[in-house]
C-alpha cells in the first residue's frame, strides 16, 4: 500500500463555545479533542463512530472550512497555518466535499450546467473549455447531456448526489472529504453511488475521507479505517485488520451489531449499552469506560494514549496489551 502522506494532522482540537441558558454559561463542547492521524496519497480513509462523535467537525477541519482551537495540519508536507489567504485561495481548489444532502449544497435557482460550471469560473479556463468540462463531468457521474438545462428539484435524490459529485469534481480535487455522501439516499440507490464514488477514484486519482455510520459501507471502499470516539480516535488500522481482529472495545461493540452473512463468522453480540457521553461533558480518564464491559479502576483516571499495537494498528485502550 502508498504510503506517502497527503495530509498529516497532529493534536488537531475543535472546541465550540456555546452558551446555553443561565446555569450553564459558556461550556465548551470538545467536538474533536485531539486527533493524530495521516491520510495517504490515493487511499480511502473511512472514519466511523456514533452520532456526534465528532466526525463532521472532522471533515470540516481537514476541508479548512473550520478553524482548529488546537493542533497543525499538513497538506503535502506544508503547515496549512503559515498559509496566507491568497495561497489559500489558490490551494482550495484541491480540497473538496461532498455532503450528505446534496438538495441542501445544491443552489435550487442555477440549473444544472451552470451549478457544475461555477467552480470553474475561479480558473482561467475558457468558456469553450468550461463547457467541455461540464459535459465531460455529466457523462463521468451518469447524468444524461439534454438533462443539464434542469434545475435540482427536477432530479431524484441519487441523481442530485451526482449532480454533486459533478461539483466536486470540477477542480480535480486531490483531496475529498465525503461526508456521508449515501445516507440521505433510499438504500435501492445507495450502492449506485457508491460504486460511482469508487469508480471515480480511479479515473480522477484523488484521496477520500470517507467518513460513514455504517461500519458495512465503510468496510467495502476504505483501504483503513478509523473509529472515532467522542472527538478521539480510539481505533485506526487497515480495514481487513480492523474487521478480523478488532481490539478496542467499542470497535468490537460496533462490530458486533453489524449483520454478517457469512454464518461461520457470527460473534458473540456485545451489547453497547448506556447512552453517549456530552461532548461537552466528557467522562474522566478514557472516555468509553462508563460504557466498557472491560474497564478496571485506572481507566476512569488515566486517558489511554493512542499507540502502535501491530504494524499500522492503532489503539487508545489500556486493557489492550
Ligand atoms: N457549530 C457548532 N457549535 C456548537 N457545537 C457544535 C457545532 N458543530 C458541531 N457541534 C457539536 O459537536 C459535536 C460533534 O458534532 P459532529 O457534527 O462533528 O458529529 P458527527 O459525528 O458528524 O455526528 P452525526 O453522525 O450526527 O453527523 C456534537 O456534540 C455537536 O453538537
Ligand atoms: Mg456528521
Amino acid at each position: 500500500m502508498a504510503t506517502e502522506e497527503l495530509v498529516r494532522i497532529d493534536n488537531l482540537k475543535k472546541h465550540f463555545k456555546i452558551s446555553n441558558g443561565i446555569f450553564r454559561k459558556n461550556t465548551v463542547v470538545k467536538a474533536v479533542d485531539g486527533l493524530n492521524f495521516s491520510v495517504y496519497k490515493g487511499e480511502t480513509l473511512g472514519i466511523v463512530g456514533e452520532s456526534g462523535c465528532g466526525k463532521s467537525t472532522t471533515g470540516r477541519l481537514l476541508m479548512k472550512l473550520l478553524e482548529a482551537t488546537e493542533g497543525k495540519m499538513y497538506f503535502e508536507g506544508e503547515d496549512v497555518s503559515t498559509w496566507d489567504k491568497q495561497k489559500l485561495k489558490a490551494r482550495r481548489r484541491d480540497f473538496q466535499m461532498i455532503f450528505q444532502d446534496p438538495y441542501a449544497s445544491l443552489n435550487p435557482r442555477m440549473i444544472v450546467e451552470d451549478i457544475i460550471e461555477e467552480p470553474l469560473k475561479t480558473t482561467d479556463m475558457s468558456k469553450e473549455e468550461r463547457k467541455a468540462r461540464v459535459k465531460q463531468l455529466l457523462d463521468d457521474v451518469g447524468i444524461p447531456q439534454d438533462y443539464r438545462t434542469r434545475y435540482p428539484h427536477e432530479f431524484s435524490g441519487g441523481q442530485r448526489q451526482r449532480i454533486g459529485i459533478a461539483r466536486a469534481l470540477a477542480l480535480k480535487p486531490k483531496f475529498i472529504v465525503a461526508d456521508e455522501p449515501v445516507a440521505a439516499l433510499d438504500v435501492s440507490i445507495q450502492a449506485q453511488i457508491i460504486n460511482l464514488l469508487v469508480d471515480l477514484q480511479e479515473e480522477y486519482d484523488f484521496t477520500y475521507l470517507f467518513i460513514a455510520h455504517d461500519l458495512s459501507v465503510v468496510q467495502y471502499i476504505s483501504d483503513r479505517v478509523g473509529v472515532m470516539y467522542l472527538g478521539k480516535m480510539v481505533e485506526l488500522s487497515e480495514s481487513d485488520d480492523l474487521y478480523e481482529n478488532p481490539l478496542h472495545p467499542y470497535t468490537q461493540a460496533l462490530l458486533s451489531s453489524v449483520p454478517v452473512p457469512d454464518i461461520h463468522h457470527v460473534k458473540d453480540r456485545i451489547p453497547l449499552e448506556g447512552e453517549i457521553p456530552s461532548p461537552d461533558n466528557p467522562p474522566s480518564g478514557c472516555p468509553f469506560h462508563p460504557r466498557c464491559p472491560i474497564a478496571k479502576q485506572h481507566c476512569k483516571e488515566e486517558v489511554p494514549s493512542f499507540r502502535e499495537i501491530t504494524e499500522g494498528h492503532y489503539v487508545a485502550c489500556h486493557e489492550v496489551k
